[in-house]
């Protein structure tokens, strides 16, 4: 079974994503988003996500096996997220996961949710030379990771407090600007001024290169309060100057401490590649520093697409492709593990 056909389930935040598989291929890959449902509160509402995820995941699996071409009974195995994540909304994938598996008499494979992100480059780039660095930056996680020359996975770094996306979020929420908040940023960030608000980066009294935003996240707080930026969500009005000044500012001196780590722990590490994922990576000026600075160090550089950068079920296929081969398979009394780490 060199190329298996693979369906990947994953419900593990907001959306309902489902993917099939072919060897590596990507035969369909659909995302049902309940970001509009979310934005109504400003952020996820767990309870909201997994009643939403109960009505959508079968329509989702029926739009990407017909997308693929694929019936049920053609599948090798079905990989679903096992971890980390909502616990209500995870439980909606596995189980609907554990069904496929008992009824067509096919493998399940737990996969970690980080681990999608971390392959999700891989997707689209056969050959990615190692040893590798990787940061994974979402909504939910933030670390750097190694992946050496035997494809093993080495944590270097992870976040201390908030992940990186999680301060794009609460920035833009505090401005009144909508969720989530990163492409927000994204967007406004070019119409401000970058050198009006210093925000220093977090200094580790250990040396470590983990990552700290929390304390980016309270100067932005107190500098907005100081100067009245503040505002309840939804904003009346469209963001004034003095806001996008201090949106460009944060966003530059987040993607700079972010960078600075990336190419530090990739120098140390004799990197020859350095790559994004995970939802942050969509962020353009991320994406141009980083390349910027790979290049000037000699090093290749990967970011993920920005429609496989986002949660999807291609990811989670292509680690339980991984699995498979192994033979790693999961028992039918699989349980979510909300707090995996990798
Ligand atoms: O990977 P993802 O879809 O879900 C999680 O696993 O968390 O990441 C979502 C996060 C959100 O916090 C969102 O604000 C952030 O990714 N994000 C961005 C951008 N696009 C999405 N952050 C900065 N710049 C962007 N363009
Ligand atoms: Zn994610």
């Amino acid at each position: 079974m060199s190329n298996p056909l693979i369906l990947g389930v994953e419900s593990s935040c907001d959306e309902t994503a489902a993917a099939v598989l072919r060897g590596r291929t990507i035969l369909s890959n659909v995302i049902a988003s309940q970001a509009d449902i979310h934005r109504e509160f400003g952020g996820v509402v767990p309870e909201l996500a997994s009643r939403h995820h109960l009505e959508q995941i079968d329509l989702v699996i029926d739009l990407a096996l017909r997308r693929a071409g694929v019936a049920l009974a053609d599948l090798d195995a079905v990989a679903v997220t096992y971890g980390p994540g909502l616990v209500g909304s995870l439980l909606v994938g596995i189980q609907t996961a554990k069904a496929i598996a008992w009824v067509r008499g096919i493998p399940l494979l737990a996969v970690n949710h980080l681990e999608g992100h971390l392959r999700s480059v891989g997707l689209e780039n056969e050959v990615i030379p190692a040893p590798v660095v990787n940061l994974v930056a979402s909504g939910g996680h933030t670390g750097l990771y190694l992946l050496d020359e035997d494809d093993r996975i080495v944590r270097l770094a992870r976040t201390r407090d908030d992940a990186a996306g999680e301060a794009f979020d609460k920035v833009a929420k505090l401005l009144g600007l909508g969720y989530p908040g990163g492409p927000i940023v994204d967007r406004l960030a070019p119409t401000g001024n970058d050198t009006a608000v210093p925000l220093p980066p977090p200094r580790m009294s250990d040396g470590s290169m983990d990552f700290s935003f929390s304390g980016f996240k309270t100067a932005v707080l107190r500098h907005a309060q100081a100067k009245g930026l503040q505002q309840p969500y939804p904003a009346p009005a469209e963001p004034s100057q003095e806001a996008r000044d201090l949106l460009a500012s944060f966003q530059t001196s987040v993607v700079e401490f972010m960078v600075r780590r990336l190419m530090t722990v990739a120098d140390a590490q004799g990197a020859r590649s350095v790559c994004l994922s995970g939802g942050v990576a969509c962020n353009s000026r991320l994406r141009r520093r980083a390349a910027e600075e790979a290049q000037r160090a000699g090093m290749n550089f990967f970011a993920v697409s920005r429609d496989l950068a986002v949660d999807n079920a291609a990811m989670i296929a292509e680690v339980g492709r991984r699995l498979l081969l192994r033979g790693e398979t999961a028992p039918l009394a699989l349980n979510a593990e909300p707090g995996l780490e990798l």
